[in-house]
């Protein structure tokens, strides 16, 4: 039995598993409401028992193999406490329940990688570093035969595209099926109603302004869906023609400034939900939403700019002015030159960004000087941090 249990142990769920700089817990003290730990380290941890006893690791509340809670939450006693709390001679957190005896064992990594005090939150955020038009001397980039390749190609690249918003990936093969296929090595594509893949070349009876030469200002793709797409991929195959240089902003950078310079027309961009609407024959596409998405810390969580899809306003006849000049302050900022990064996307380079974040758009070009031709796909973020997140892992 022990045997068994070890090996489960050891081939548990990755949350267990000691990290790359794992520090040991040194002890623990209980409190009236607050179990606490400590680790060699010097961090302190502060847990609620109830959230211990509702997290229970035994088998019987949280399947070894599946990795999932099978506790029913009718069965936890919110009043439940613990009769003794111990680290165990296995360096693990041990608790005996006063109520039913049940015994909860819990792993020092485990602790630490649930751990919910606000250094342990801010510990495990994800590093986000907003630009501006400067980026241009320093622009992520990945290798194409990298990110095929390697593990660490296509974590740098996921990385790049967590925390800058967008990466550019070099020396691609000029091929049309290129870009989906570098877009599945992080996830599945996301299919919407331009199919899985779509080219963007100028062509007669354009279904959309993007397939025409005219210039684009930069947007979010498919504002009108309940989730826009994620990531954002876009190959470019041939470019002869004069014109069509390629626009990208980061969008929270230029939402925090609006915060700083208007908070007035920030707050009404955040709290006035609008409808963005894609039809034609066969469609009829629309999400109401609000401009800019803030969590519940205020932190900018993803734009919905795209002149093209936006419905016409069904708001109180006293917001209308308001929130016009809410918006376009907003994207006075956005197009700000001191905030864009603009380049001639070369062929053979595919332009990826956060779709929700990082605004897009191009140049007006000159069809008749030479061919210009792309090819785009999205994966969803949820993807391509997961995917990020098992790159990561210790091995
Ligand atoms: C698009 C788009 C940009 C470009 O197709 O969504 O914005 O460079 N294209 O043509
Ligand atoms: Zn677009």
């Amino acid at each position: 039995m022990a045997a068994v249990e070890k090996r489960v142990r050891l081939n548990a769920d990755p949350d267990f598993w000691p990290g790359k700089d794992h520090a040991p817990m040194t002890g623990v003290d209980v409190r009236e409401d607050c179990v606490k730990i400590f680790w060699a380290d010097g961090r302190v941890g502060h847990f609620h028992p109830l959230w211990l006893r509702d997290n229970c690791l035994s088998p019987s509340c949280y399947h070894p193999e599946a990795w999932e809670k099978i506790q029913d939450l009718l069965a936890v006693d919110p009043e439940d406490r613990p009769a003794s709390a111990v680290l165990g001679a296995d360096g693990e957190l041990e608790i005996h329940w006063a109520s039913d005896g049940h015994v909860s064992r819990f792993p020092g990594p485990w602790l630490r990688r649930n751990c919910y005090d606000d250094w342990a939150l801010e510990e495990r955020r994800p590093h986000r570093v907003l630009w501006d038009a400067a980026i241009a001397g320093e622009r992520p980039e990945v290798d194409f035969t990298a990110v095929m390749q390697t593990r660490d190609g296509l974590r740098d690249w996921i990385y790049k595209l967590r925390t800058y918003g967008f990466c550019i990936v070099t020396d691609a093969p000029k091929r049309s099926g290129v870009v989906t296929a570098a877009a599945r090595r992080i996830g599945f594509l996301r299919e919407t109603h331009f199919g899985t893949d779509y080219s963007v070349e100028s062509k007669p009876n354009p279904e959309n302004v993007a397939y025409t030469a005219i210039e684009l200002k930069t947007h979010n793709d498919l504002s009108n869906c309940e989730a826009p797409p994620g990531i954002q991929f876009l190959h470019c195959i041939e470019f002869e023609a004069t014109g069509g240089e390629s626009i990208l902003v980061d969008g929270f950078a230029a939402s925090e400034k609006l915060r700083g310079m208007d908070p007035d027309a920030f707050d009404l961009l955040a709290q006035t939900p609008v409808v963005a609407r894609f039809h034609d024959y066969d469609w009829d596409i629309r999400h109401r939403a609000p401009t800019i998405a803030v969590d519940h810390n205020g932190v900018v969580q993803e734009l919905r700019v795209n002149r093209q899809l936006e419905a016409p306003l069904d708001i109180p006849n006293e917001k209308v002015k308001p929130f016009i000049k809410a918006k376009q302050a907003l994207v006075r900022m956005l197009r700000a030159p001191e905030q864009e990064y603009r380049f001639k996307l070369r062929p053979g380079e595919i332009m990826s960004f956060h779709n929700r974040r990082v605004l897009h758009g191009r140049a007006a070009f000159d069809p008749n000087s030479g061919r210009r031709k792309l090819e785009g796909c999205y994966v969803d973020c949820d993807q391509a941090w997961s995917r990020l997140r098992v790159l990561e892992r210790a091995e």
